[in-house]
């Protein structure tokens, strides 16, 4: 495959600047699958309706099942009508300049003449709508048919005329442990440049998400809070109310630990332990992520048995297509440890389940307590320590919580919250996630998606948490009622150590 030569790092030149990508042609592997219907055309309609996509533009939908283009398209109305913030019956106009830039490619993912024929037709969008020969391909199929259509796509030759560019986008998971993993990258290796690889994890294309860098990075305040001399420990909750709903067949095979906890919490740990980097391109950013990754301690067998905690939700076994024995878990709550010296001595601690009481994603940062008992001795040993808490979702904002005094001739004291609210302050609810990364991946910005580095070593954290769970036998599952925050030993694994979850 032709390397990228087009990558500048466009967040170096600023983050505010809205830069149009390229004419370009996305391809989307598993056209007809939910990841199309509920998020990727959704986002694609959005952006359509906020000019913010390239013109010209297509957007080619490949899967197995024979199909018109106009069939496609109707399902398409749909799901954008169900999902997208800008719903075509409202604008039925607005739909019809949308659909006639998508179009059906019926293939079967190894058959070379699908392929050939997917050559012919991008070559005949460039010439009849001005696509330039640029490329993105989106893999939204099963995973286990990343390596064989990476590899197909090399052997058809598809590569563009000389100066246009060629990407591939990778959806999670990538991999089911770190042998996979490292096995997926080489495969995908062999046909791409890792410069035209964009490994997706969604959680980096949320607003609130980014806003950690801006927080951490753009306040000088912080800096010298935010280490092992000011705080005590780290919490992460990322809570879902809702079950496994139709995704039963998928998550039985998976279990909380690969769908969240490799993936979208370690990411929240790097960016809130990583080192400023020196620059905002994809490269910098990178190495100072992976350096916090490298920097958590591995877990042996006996750190499995004390600090990673599962659980699995009463009624999981009769969800749709999960095995009526599963021990899939759908909670996790673990403790980690960052061996550096900004972290050294300060737990992480990280819970993530399905069935939990609210859908709530919060990172808070718990400050030490005064280290002097001044207002002990006038009220009591009520003071609770500061805490800096990052709302990802929902309600999306940050809040800082201290003491202060009520009003009154005595001396008394309350917790009270400074709160930055999104939607007030920008009048506005952050975007969509994969708004951000379509548009990333169009321009050639790999910052927000993962580097080969980073998915093995998030891997090396998790992969022998797996291999204990696979030799010891599960606790009792189920072991925990919906609309509870897991099991009772997350809790046991915050009260020995003389703290407690605090609920998002
Ligand atoms: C996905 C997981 O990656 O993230 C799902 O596969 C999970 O199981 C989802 O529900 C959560 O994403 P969000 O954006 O709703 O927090």
């Amino acid at each position: 495959m032709i390397p990228d030569q087009s990558i500048v790092p466009p967040l170096r030149v600023g983050l505010a600047a809205q830069r149009t990508p390229p004419p370009n042609v996305l391809v989307i592997f598993g056209a007809t699958g939910d990841l199309t219907a509920r998020k990727l055309v959704p986002a694609l309609f959005d952006l359509f309706c906020e000019s913010k996509l390239p013109a010209p533009f297509c957007i080619v939908g490949l899967a197995r099942r024979a199909k018109s283009d106009a069939a496609f398209r109707a399902e398409l109305r749909a799901s954008a009508q169900r999902f997208a913030r800008a719903k075509p019956d409202d604008d039925s106009a607005r739909w019809d300049h949308f659909a006639p830039i998508v179009c059906y490619h019926q293939a079967d993912f190894d058959s070379a003449d699908g392929y050939t024929r997917l050559g012919a037709r991008l070559r005949e969008l460039d010439a009849t709508r001005g696509t330039q020969g640029n490329r993105l391909f989106y893999l939204a199929t099963a995973p286990e048919y990343y390596a064989l259509i990476a590899e197909r796509l090399g052997a058809a030759q598809l590569a563009p005329p000389g100066g246009a560019w060629e990407r591939l986008i990778v959806e999670k998971p990538f991999g089911s442990d770190l042998a996979s993993a490292r096995a997926l990258n080489r495969q995908i290796l062999a046909v791409f440049d890792e410069a035209q690889i964009y490994r997706i994890d969604h959680y980096l294309g949320k607003e609130t998400v980014q806003n950690i860098f801006a927080f951490r990075f753009a306040n000088t305040i912080l800096e010298p809070l935010w280490n092992r001399n000011y705080v005590d420990h780290v919490q992460i909750t990322a809570a879902e109310s809702i079950g496994v709903e139709e995704r039963g067949g998928y998550y039985d095979g998976a279990g909380a630990l690969r769908d969240m906890v490799q993936s979208h919490l370690l990411q929240l740990v790097a960016l809130t332990a990583m080192e400023p980097p020196v620059s905002f391109d994809a490269t910098a950013v990178h190495d100072e992520k992976v350096k916090v990754l490298r920097a958590l301690c591995p877990l042996c067998e006996r750190d499995v048995d004390d600090i990673v905690v599962r659980g699995q939700y009463a009624a999981y076994r009769a969800e749709p297509r999960v095995a009526p024995d599963s021990t899939t878990e759908t909670f996790v709550a673990l403790r980690l440890a960052i061996d550096n010296w900004r972290w050294a001595g300060v737990p992480f601690y990280l819970r993530t389940g399905k069935c939990l009481p609210k859908r709530a994603t919060e990172i808070q940062i718990h400050f030490k307590p005064v280290p002097h008992p001044l207002f002990a001795r006038v009220v009591g040993n009520g003071i609770t320590p500061n805490v800096i808490a990052l709302r990802i979702q929902p309600d999306e904002g940050i809040y800082w919580e201290f003491a202060a005094k009520r009003p009154g001739q005595t001396i008394q004291l309350s917790d009270v919250r400074m709160d930055f609210c999104y939607a007030d302050s920008f009048g506005a609810a952050p975007g969509e996630a994969y708004e951000t990364l379509l548009l990333d991946a169009m321009r050639g910005d790999a910052t927000l998606f993962n580097r080969n580095d980073e998915v093995e070593v998030a891997w090396s954290l998790v992969t022998p948490i797996l291999e204990r769970w696979a030799q010891s036998p599960p606790p009792e599952f189920p072991n925990y009622a919906a609309g509870t925050w897991g099991p009772d030993a997350a809790n046991l694994l915050l009260a020995r150590e003389g703290r407690a979850w605090r609920a998002p």
